[in-house]
C-alpha cells in the first residue's frame, strides 16, 4: 500500500471513529434531556453515571489511539501550520479527559444521593458535549484536509 492511500485509510478510520463517538455522546445528551423533561428526586441520575462511565473509557481509547496508535503521527512532513495544528488538538485530550472524569464524579454523587442533576451539572455537560463535538470536527477536517493533499487535491 503507497503512503497515500495509507493516509486515506487512516482519515476512514479517523472518521468511523469519530462517528462512534458521536453516536455515544447524542446518548448521553438524549437521557439529560429525558431527565430534565421528566424533572423529579425520583429520576435521580438515571442511565447517566453508566453512559459517562463507559464513554470515559471509549474517549480514553480514542485519544490514546489517536496518539499512539499512529493516526495523526503517520503524517510526517507536515507543513508548520498543520503541524501546529496537530499539536493542539492533541493537546486538548487532558482537559477533556479531565472533563469527561469530572462528570463522571459528579453523576456518580448523584446517583449515590439519589439526588436530581444540578444546574451546574447539567449546564458542564452541555458545554463539554459541545467541546468534544468541536474537537473531533476540527480532526476530521484535519484528516480530510491530509489525505486531500495527499491526492493532490489541495494543500
Ligand atoms: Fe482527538
Ligand atoms: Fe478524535
Amino acid at each position: 500500500m503507497d503512503a497515500g492511500s495509507k493516509r486515506k485509510g487512516l482519515a476512514e478510520r479517523i472518521a468511523e471513529e469519530h462517528a462512534a463517538i458521536r453516536g455515544a455522546l447524542e446518548e448521553i445528551r438524549a437521557e439529560v434531556d429525558r431527565l430534565r423533561a421528566e424533572a423529579g428526586p425520583e429520576h435521580g441520575a438515571g442511565r447517566l453515571p453508566a453512559l459517562l462511565r463507559d464513554f470515559d473509557q471509549h474517549l480514553r481509547r480514542h485519544f490514546e489511539l489517536e496518539e499512539e496508535g499512529g493516526f495523526f503521527g503517520e503524517w510526517t512532513g507536515l507543513d508548520p501550520g498543520k503541524h501546529r495544528r496537530v499539536e493542539r488538538l492533541l493537546a486538548q485530550h487532558r482537559s477533556l479527559e479531565r472533563g469527561v472524569s469530572a462528570l463522571v464524579d459528579g453523576a456518580s454523587r448523584a446517583e449515590a444521593r439519589r439526588a436530581p442533576l444540578s444546574e451546574a451539572f447539567v449546564s458542564g455537560l452541555r458545554k463539554l458535549l459541545a467541546d468534544l463535538l468541536r474537537h473531533e470536527k476540527a480532526e476530521n477536517e484535519l484528516a480530510q484536509e491530509l489525505a486531500l493533499q495527499d491526492t493532490g487535491g489541495g494543500d
